[in-house]
């Protein structure tokens, strides 16, 4: 299949058209951006890193009957999706009180939440991704009540699934951002990306607050060690994929 023009750069990935108009192809960067791309830097190997875990989950979860947007990996940077519309919602799942929800609310870093928050966020870089009430969301007609639904649904699924999964490589799932697209027979497909950039993963065998951090936040809070952590959490990846099958 070639590969066609770019569509969309963003922070993370580059969308190209691919001769097929229901498959694009998504190119994973090593760059990385924090608070609304106020910091900027790159971490090393990143882009396959990211794609490669992705992939993994999203095949985890078609199996488990979820409908994703990936199809398959040209390189191990790059995916192949179903091209859709995403909907302009950042939707995160909290089990464990972490980042904005303590600074929001004041609860302790750590507070393991009673049962798991499902927040809609909007998806807009210059409004710095606000959270949303539903009253809003549907006063800027984002989705309709019943994508809501379905999404809500589909986030408690996901993140049953997920925490399952992350606690065979011995990591705590404590919470994660998702994106859901619509294609082109208006299917609600979940899209972008799972991975340390959009998790946070905590190893369940180290105690220390700081040492115990594999995702992400080692780069926003400047903890030293992204690379190695990134690295930890494919290696464990692929060990729970290979010793399940
Ligand atoms: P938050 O605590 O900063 O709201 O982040 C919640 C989760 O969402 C966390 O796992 C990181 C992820 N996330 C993204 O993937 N992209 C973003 O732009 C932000 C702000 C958070």
């Amino acid at each position: 299949m070639s590969v066609n023009s770019k569509l969309y750069e963003g922070k993370a990935k580059i969308l190209y058209t691919t001769d097929d108009p229901e498959v694009l192809l998504a190119d994973f960067k090593d760059d990385a951006t924090a608070f609304n791309a106020q910091k900027r830097g790159s971490i090393q190997g990143k882009g396959k890193i990211n794609c490669i875990i992705s992939s993994k989950l999203f095949e985890q979860l078609e199996a488990h009957g979820i409908k994703t947007h990936f199809i398959a990996n040209p390189a191990p940077n790059q995916m192949r999706v179903r091209a859709v519309n995403i909907l302009p919602l950042e939707v995160v799942v909290r089990n464990i009180a972490a980042g904005s929800l303590c600074q929001q609310t004041g609860l302790p870093l750590g507070t393991v939440l009673k049962k798991p928050l499902v927040e809609f966020y909007y998806k807009n870089d210059e409004l710095g991704d606000p959270l949303l009430t539903s009253d809003r969301l549907y006063l800027m007609e984002l989705a309709t009540p019943e994508q809501v639904d379905a999404i809500t649904h589909l986030a408690l699924q996901i993140n049953e699934f997920l925490r399952g999964f992350w606690q065979r490589c011995s990591i705590t799932l404590v919470d994660f951002k998702l994106e859901f697209g619509l294609d082109s027979q208006q299917q609600l497909l979940l899209a972008d990306e799972i991975s340390p950039d959009t998790c946070r993963l905590w190893d369940i065998a180290e105690g220390d607050s700081n040492r115990r951090v594999l995702d992400k936040d080692r780069f926003r809070r400047d903890l030293g060690n992204v690379e190695n952590a990134y690295q930890e959490v494919l290696q464990r990846v692929i060990k729970a994929v290979e010793t399940k099958n």
